[in-house]
């Protein structure tokens, strides 16, 4: 099985990663985490990627795609199952995710979309805390800690995203509203999208994926 997750940002896309992941055995591969990973370790993609992410504009489609194909590769001895967290988010990424399916022989994938409104992304972001020891999420309005801060599993430091400020989320949703709709139509027109409500309860969402891909696959 290999999954897509697509959904404007704040929708859901790494928590549902989180859920899936464990249940169905797939490999996480999250193109955000990478990219700040990329970042924190001053790589020369991640010193490109940098400013881009913090203004909350796109790292370029042969950037993020390159970066994409080197994470599969060692992978792909051990695994057929990935899960594709936040890419592709353009059409260009699209066709790019076609031939890395065909270069790596993987299953088409089935692509998730979860539609959440613009206002609830914005509280989602501005409220979302994660650790700075073991990456726990949080949201100070939908599920705060214990402990303002505090991490309630390891007592870390709960720090906010450099790109969940007003601005750059402001900027991130007005790309995801330019650039989604040839994504999702193309997929729509392939039979491989499933839409569904982001704003239940994220044990619900992941309870209605799961009900989705048994029917798909
Ligand atoms: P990325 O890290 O992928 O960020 P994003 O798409 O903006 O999405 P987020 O991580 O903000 O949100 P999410 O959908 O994962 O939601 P989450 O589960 O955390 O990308 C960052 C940047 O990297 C991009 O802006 C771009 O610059 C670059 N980049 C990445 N991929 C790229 C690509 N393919 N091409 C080019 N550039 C790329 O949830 C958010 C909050 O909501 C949390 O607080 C959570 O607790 C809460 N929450 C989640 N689900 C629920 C629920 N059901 N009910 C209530 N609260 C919930």
């Amino acid at each position: 099985m290999n999954l897509v997750l697509f959904g404007p940002p704040g929708s859901g896309k790494g928590t549902q990663s989180q859920l899936l992941v464990g249940h169905y055995r797939l490999t996480h591969i999250s193109t955000g985490d990478a990219l700040r990973a990329a970042i924190r370790a001053r790589t020369p993609l991640g010193l490109a990627a940098k400013a881009v992410i913090e203004r909350g504009e796109l790292v370029s489609d042969e950037m993020v795609t390159d970066m994409l194909r080197s994470m599969i590769r060692p992978l792909r001895e051990q695994t057929d199952s990935f899960l594709f967290d936040g890419y592709p988010r353009t059409i260009q990424q699209l066709h790019n995710l076609d031939v890395l399916v065909e270069e790596f022989t993987l299953t088409r994938p089935a692509v998730i979309n979860l539609q959440v409104s613009d206002e609830t992304l914005v509280l989602r972001m501005t409220g979302r805390r994660i650790c700075a020891e073991c990456k726990n999420t949080f949201n100070v309005y939908f599920s705060p800690p214990k402990n303002a801060g505090v991490c309630d599993v390891c007592q870390g430091p709960l720090l906010k995203r450099v790109d969940d400020n007003v601005e750059s989320i402001s900027e991130r949703l007005r790309i995801y509203h330019e650039q989604s709709g040839p994504v999702l139509a193309e997929y729509e027109s392939r039979g491989q999208l499933i839409t569904l409500d982001g704003t239940e309860p994220s044990q619900v969402v992941f309870a209605k994926i799961g009900a989705a891909l048994s029917e798909f696959y």
